[in-house]
């Protein structure tokens, strides 16, 4: 290939990783793939002058801003930094930093795996949060920012400033976000950066209180004169109280940055959140103008990236997955590796364009880590070892049924639609007797499996039929007398289950435990939920248009309506005694604000009490349960002492926000 067709190609690819990475919180790549192929561009733009373009992607930050958030225009605009790949390429940053002025001096800190955040203070308190957006112009996220317990609203010394740094989500965190959306029917997070960035940019500010982001600040945009130098400026932030990663060094020669990288790379395995470099400053601002910028980054820091962790193993095969939802994701088998201390034999390849991208095939050797210390991933094949592996070719019939599989217009994923295929079918059986849904004890993938192999079980309500079925179950390998009644006695009493349990185990796209205890609060009874129409969904706090369509979608099917009319002829509850929906402490309680709050605009705090189930009352009455009590609170708090109502503080208010 000539440099112009690369070029090109570069250039394409680039722009397409740009648009998955910022906008779809969907990589199409690793990182360091991502920054070895611009490395690759800026490289050839630079030896053929004559191809360039002002609107190449190397000369771009990258990034699109979503429409949901407001605007926020930098006062000086948010840059990256241009990377090292290796010891040999960091003396060369150094050396050309030491011909400017042979003085200067470095300071080493850790790179974060998160997005990049501006928070700006105004006489020591938090007026405003952004996101970097295209550089210039990025996303308000204020709201969002100050759910985060790190990130203090009050700096101890009352200044104005803007400092910049990470927001990233440790890997327990991952976990549990995860562990949440897997509950809730929803598509995993790839790793921990997806995850804080698929956060940050929720409108619903609870649902990031809850998610557990974090912070590291590590550079003050401007303003403060007498901080010299980002040795400085690290201490100085520290003394504000704001987050400051410990691990930065300062250094005065080239020894000392090959011993601060070697140290991070090693540092890095034991840390609780992803890093995937280290950054390299030098520590005197005022050489900065003088050293100066490129388009896109400044020249007086580097990004040293690590080689991500990761372990060689080779593909035995590449085998597929149905899930309940008909979704199909295809799975390397692997030569068993250990990668941090399991070992791992099965790594998810996501989709076909994941798969084509990186161009992995079955016999190839490949590079699998663990995606946030806990997803196995196929990151990279070693084309060196390739011998005349087939390029890979997506199935296009379901490995189960043989039904056509469909690919739905802007998704990655393939779906089997069969609606009686065995695959899903054992998923569907099998989650809707998980102890989360109607918790049929005994009922575990291992006895579904066998049943519906032996035809016993190949829909719901099968399993309420099973009983018709006695003689021949106990006669059945590994089942007796025993176990027989044992099972159907687990099968008759999940039958008295609450319909919001029932509602789950149906597995409506999107209707996850938490979504079924909505809906069953506000539609009591399966026939009211059944015609309840688009828009008397999307009323009720907490469902989006997604959910109620999906709902409305599966009672038209008749085939659900069969199932569920089958399921009240076999005795099971279709009505729901109102519960309270699992508590937090707001959850239907009235406030009252009054005074002045330190740390929110009044219809932020509005807003953030009715997030959690809480409602905002003008004025004081019986009806008040809390008053919410700033500042200078006058004749409400008088009255709602009188009246014995409960009095909280806003330092209380935002210890409660994140229960
Ligand atoms: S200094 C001009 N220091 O890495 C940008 N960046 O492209 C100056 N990052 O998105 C950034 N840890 O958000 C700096 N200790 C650190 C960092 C860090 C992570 C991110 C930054 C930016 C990207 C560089």
């Amino acid at each position: 290939m000539d440099a112009k067709a690369r070029i090109i190609e570069l250039r394409q690819i680039i722009e397409e990783a740009n648009v998955r990475y910022h906008t779809m919180d969907n990589p199409m790549m690793t990182d360091y793939e991502y920054d070895k192929l611009m490395k690759e561009l800026i490289e050839l733009e630079k030896a053929y002058p004559m191809y360039d373009d002002p609107n190449s992607p190397s000369k771009k930050v990258g990034g699109e801003i979503l429409q949901q958030f407001e605007k926020h225009q930098h006062t000086v605009p948010m840059m990256s930094l241009s990377n090292v790949f290796s010891i040999d390429e960091m003396n060369g940053f150094y050396e050309k930093m030491i011909k400017e002025n042979s003085n200067l001096s470095f300071v080493t800190e850790l790179k974060i795996d998160g997005l990049a955040v501006s928070l700006i203070y105004k006489e020591g308190k938090l007026i405003k949060a952004a996101t970097r957006g295209n550089g210039l112009v990025g996303e308000d996220i204020t709201q969002n920012v100050k759910t985060i317990k790190d990130i203090p609203h009050q700096l101890k010394k009352p200044i104005d400033i803007e400092v910049r740094g990470e927001i990233y989500m440790s890997h327990q965190a991952f976990k549990k976000a995860n562990e949440e959306r897997l509950k809730e029917n929803q598509e995993l997070f790839k790793n921990p950066r997806n995850a804080a960035a698929g956060t940050i940019r929720q409108l619903d500010s609870k649902v990031v209180a809850k998610r557990g982001l974090s912070m590291f600040v590590y550079t003050i945009v401007k303003g403060i004169n007498f901080v010299k130098t980002q040795f400085e400026a690290l201490n100085f932030l520290k003394e504000l109280g704001l987050p400051v990663n410990p691990y930065y060094r300062h250094v005065k020669d080239f020894n000392g940055l090959k011993e601060a990288v070697l140290y991070y790379d090693e540092l890095r395995k034991t840390l609780h959140y992803d890093t995937d470099g280290a950054v390299i400053k030098v520590n005197e601002f005022d050489q900065y103008e003088k050293i100066g910028y490129t388009a896109k980054s400044p020249k007086f820091q580097i990004a040293y990236k690590f080689e991500a962790e990761k372990e060689e193993s080779k593909i035995l095969d590449i085998t597929f997955q149905v899930g309940r939802t008909g979704v199909i994701t295809p799975v390397a088998e692997l030569e068993p590796v250990l990668i941090s201390g399991s070992l791992v034999s099965r790594a998810t390849l996501h989709n076909e364009d994941y798969i084509k991208n990186k161009d992995i095939r079955i016999g190839d050797y490949v590079w699998v880590h663990k995606a946030g210390e806990i997803i196995p991933e196929v990151i990279e094949v070693n084309l060196q070892k390739r011998n005349n592996q087939e390029p890979f070719k997506m199935i296009e019939h379901c490995p189960v049924c043989q039904s056509r599989l469909e690919r739905k217009e802007d998704e990655a994923d393939y779906y089997c639609m069969n609606p009686d295929c065995s695959g899903k079918n054992v998923f569907k059986l099998v989650h809707f007797a998980s102890r989360v849904a109607m918790d049929i004890d005994t009922l575990g993938e291992k006895v579904v499996e066998l049943l519906h192999e032996q035809t016993f079980l190949q829909q719901i309500s099968d399993i309420y039929k099973l009983k018709d079925h006695y003689d021949s179950l106990i006669e059945l390998d590994g089942f007796g007398k025993k176990s027989v009644d044992k099972l159907l006695e687990a099968i008759e009493n999940s039958k008295k289950q609450p319909l919001d349990r029932l509602l789950f185990g149906l597995g409506i796209k999107h209707v996850g435990a938490k979504v079924s205890k909505i809906l069953v609060n506000h539609f009591p009874s399966m026939d009211a939920l059944m015609h309840a129409s688009y828009e008397d969904l999307i009323n009720i706090p907490d469902i989006g248009p997604e959910i109620a369509n999906s709902v409305v979608q599966y009672f038209k099917d008749e085939s659900n309506i069969k199932l569920i009319n089958e399921l009240k002829l076999l005795g099971l509850n279709m009505n729901f005694e109102k519960i309270q929906v699992k508590e937090h402490p707001f959850n239907g309680k009235g406030f009252v604000l009054t005074g002045t709050l330190q740390n929110f605009k009044r219809d932020e705090a509005k807003k953030l009490i009715e997030s959690l189930g809480g409602n905002v009352l003008s004025s004081v009455s019986a009806k008040t349960d809390i008053l919410l009590a700033g500042e200078d609170a006058g004749s409400k708090l008088k009255k709602a002492t009188e009246l014995g109502i409960r009095i909280m503080s806003e330092d209380e208010f935002m210890e409660l926000i994140n229960e």
